[in-house]
């Protein structure tokens, strides 16, 4: 069914034809899309793929992603708005023009170099939806340095194997978050995850909001506000590095506990998001864009920061709820500040869905073109509802944090398309999509047939260059061989109809997705484990009517003795929950902890998740031939409907 009517004719074979270029005359598409950026020195090769499945994107060049962000709008635009922040916890407003953004980013590249911070050092920053934020990325790729942005609302272990990981030179931080009102305290979490990682930063540099206390250590820490007002007025310029030196890691889950550093270059990525912003995005330079994530994501990266600063549009950062102070928030900021794309998340509209309607109808939203929605399933009510309330497009899209902007789409920048509930679209020009048999991995060339989706390399630019400091896991995770190519497994199963439409139908892999959030249930097992009366565990991903999905535990206790009484129970899932809070963040906390005696596996020992979560969802598990006590599963039936 067609959900939003094209605006123009398409024609004939227009976006047929662009991405049968992007693949099959690749290095002359790429060389026209890398135009619309600055480069201090032209790259010599567009597509270095002789290494597969590394591709070296634009080799050769030099650039500089803050300057194609921020310096090069100083000409044309330098009045003009570039960020505009708005916290409803603080009931604060701030805008910065680009030339405001530049003085700030410099301030801030000064501070970093005074902490000795030089090109291909990591930075890794954890911190609220605050300027300073946005600061502290474009001042590390203005100098060269990796960033790391772990989101703020990861807790103490889940920082700690960040920082262990990524071995930054210098932690950029702040006091708090805050939450529905709620001060959500950084510094315990960041001293305790600073305890727990053997690697040590040598500074760490906190930003004072004055919401909790922050004490700093002597030696290490030191306070934002007085280191740069040390550096005020310091000119820091750009450092042109190469097109492939990495702008950036970030932390994205797997299937084993340790999450894994998604590396990005720099050259490949200003171009992809560049383009991006034209042909899928449609913004233009002195519009304002509104991404309602957080930096602490891949669409924050893309979609907050980099991808509208380097369109030379105004980017809304928010730090709140949809919600508060009332269910209009949102649409009265596209109203005042003339928002014209917003990107958002399902779990985000489903939550809007249950207050009035009258809070988007009230507002005239005449400046916004498109609303653009990602990260999870984008189901047919909700699509439905927002798009009658909005009376705008509503485009799907699909990508990862693996890729860095979308897979599948409709690029209406290229030839006006019709949307189809329930898909996101069709291949996005760059790249090389193919559905693949899961057993044999042969590509299924059929209509309607589902397999695993998958990307034939070299990935576009703009996608992850490796694994940080593991290639072998690179290669080793995401690549098959198949006779003469590599192909990319992004562990979503698939879908294409007749018309070239892709529809999503849920991970091939361990990984949940809890509104908008993608967790590795692994790594909230680890964490559930470490209470001294677990023995066992597992979670699976619950579909859940406003969030997706949400995490269920089912848990073996060492002592059932201990456990005799609701009471008893209660308390111990309490428990459990604290503890998953504390290690991993809220985010990943299960709904429920239910315990049992066994769990099901198969004869040779392996966790039977799917069947679990069949049964948790009233779903038919299957097949069950190979499971190696029955009774575990009737056990979970019976609790649940109990
Ligand atoms: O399972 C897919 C789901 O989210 C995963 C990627 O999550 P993340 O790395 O956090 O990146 C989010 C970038 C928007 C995918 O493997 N997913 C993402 N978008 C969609 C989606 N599932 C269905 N429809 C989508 N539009």
């Amino acid at each position: 069914m067609s959900a939003n009517a094209p605006s123009t004719t398409a024609g004939s074979s227009g976006y047929a034809e662009f991405h049968r270029r992007s693949i099959e005359d690749r290095d002359a598409f790429w060389t026209e899309q890398a135009q619309m950026v600055e480069w201090q020195q032209p790259f010599t090769t567009v597509c270095n793929y002789s290494n597969p499945p590394f591709a070296r994107w634009f080799e050769g060049g030099l650039i500089n992603l803050c300057h194609n962000a921020v310096d090069r709008h100083l000409k044309d635009r330098a009045d003009q708005n570039a960020l505009i922040f708005v916290s409803t916890e603080t009931n604060e407003e701030k805008t910065y023009t680009f030339a405001q953004l530049h003085t700030e980013v410099q301030r801030m590249a000064a501070v970093l170099q005074s902490m000795g911070v030089v090109k291909g050092d990591r930075v890794l920053i954890y911190m609220p939806m605050i300027p300073e934020a946005a600061f502290a990325m474009l001042a590390c790729v203005r100098i060269g340095a990796i960033h790391s942005v772990v989101f703020g609302g990861f807790a103490s272990v889940s920082l700690a194997s960040r920082i262990e990981d990524a071995s930054p030179k210098v932690v950029v931080s702040a006091d708090a978050g805050s939450r529905g009102g709620k001060v959500v305290p950084y510094k315990p979490l960041l001293d305790e995850a600073l305890r727990l990682s053997s690697h040590k930063p040598e500074r760490v540099l906190m930003v004072d909001r004055g919401l909790a206390p922050m004490p700093l250590t002597e030696g290490r820490d030191a306070d934002y506000a007085t280191e740069a007002a040390r550096q005020n007025g310091v000119v820091v310029p750009c450092v042109w590095v190469e097109s492939t030196h990495p702008s950036y890691t970030l932390y994205t889950s797997g299937t084993t506990g340790k999450p894994k550093g998604v590396q990005r270059d720099t050259g490949g990525y200003t171009v992809a998001l560049a383009a991006s912003m034209k042909h899928i995005f449609q913004g233009e330079a002195g519009q304002t864009y509104f991404s309602t994530s957080d930096i602490g994501w891949v669409v924050g990266h893309s979609y907050i920061v980099y991808g509208p600063l380097i369109a030379g549009m105004a980017t809304i950062m928010y730090e709140g709820l949809p919600i508060r102070p009332d269910a209009g928030i949102w649409w009265e900021l596209v109203e005042r500040y003339n928002v014209s794309v917003m990107f958002s998340a399902p779990t985000a509209v489903r939550v809007l869905k249950k207050y009035d309607s009258s809070f988007i109808t009230g507002r005239n939203l005449g400046s916004l073109k498109a609303l653009y929605l990602a990260g999870e399933p984008l189901d047919e009510p909700t699509a439905q509802w927002i798009s009658g309330v909005l009376g705008r497009p509503i485009i799907d899209n699909y990508w990862q944090t693996e890729t860095g902007w979308p897979i599948l789409t409709v690029c209406n920048g290229v030839e006006a398309a019709p949307s189809k509930f329930g898909s996101p679209g069709k291949a996005v020009y760059g790249y090389n999509v193919k559905l693949l048999d899961d057993a044999t991995g042969a590509e299924l060339t059929e209509p309607n047939q589902k397999g695993v989706l998958a990307i034939e390399g070299p990935l576009p630019p703009g996608c992850m260059q490796t694994v940080w400091q593991d290639d072998a896991r690179f290669v080793n995770t995401y690549w098959k061989s198949v006779p003469g190519r590599m192909v990319y497994s992004t562990f979503d199963w698939g879908i294409r109809d007749e018309e070239g439409y892709y529809f999503i139908l849920g991970r091939t892999d361990d990984v949940i997705n809890v509104a908008g959030h993608r967790l590795g249930t692994r790594e909230i097992e680890e964490s559930i484990s470490s209470h001294p009366n677990v023995a066992e565990v597992a979670v699976v991903g619950v579909a859940d009517q406003l969030k997706g999905q949400v995490a269920m535990a089912f848990a073996v206790p060492r002592d059932a003795s201990l456990l005799t009484s609701e009471a008893d129970r209660l308390k111990m899932e309490g428990e459990i929950m604290k503890r998953v809070d504390e290690q991993l963040g809220a985010v990943a906390r299960p709904a429920r902890v239910r315990f049992v005696s066994v769990l099901p596996k198969t004869r040779s020992g392996k966790l039977l998740r799917r069947a679990i979560q069949a049964v948790c969802e009233g779903r038919d598990p299957g097949d069950l031939t190979t499971m190696d006590d029955p009774a575990a599963l009737r056990q979970i039936q019976d609790l649940l409907a109990g």
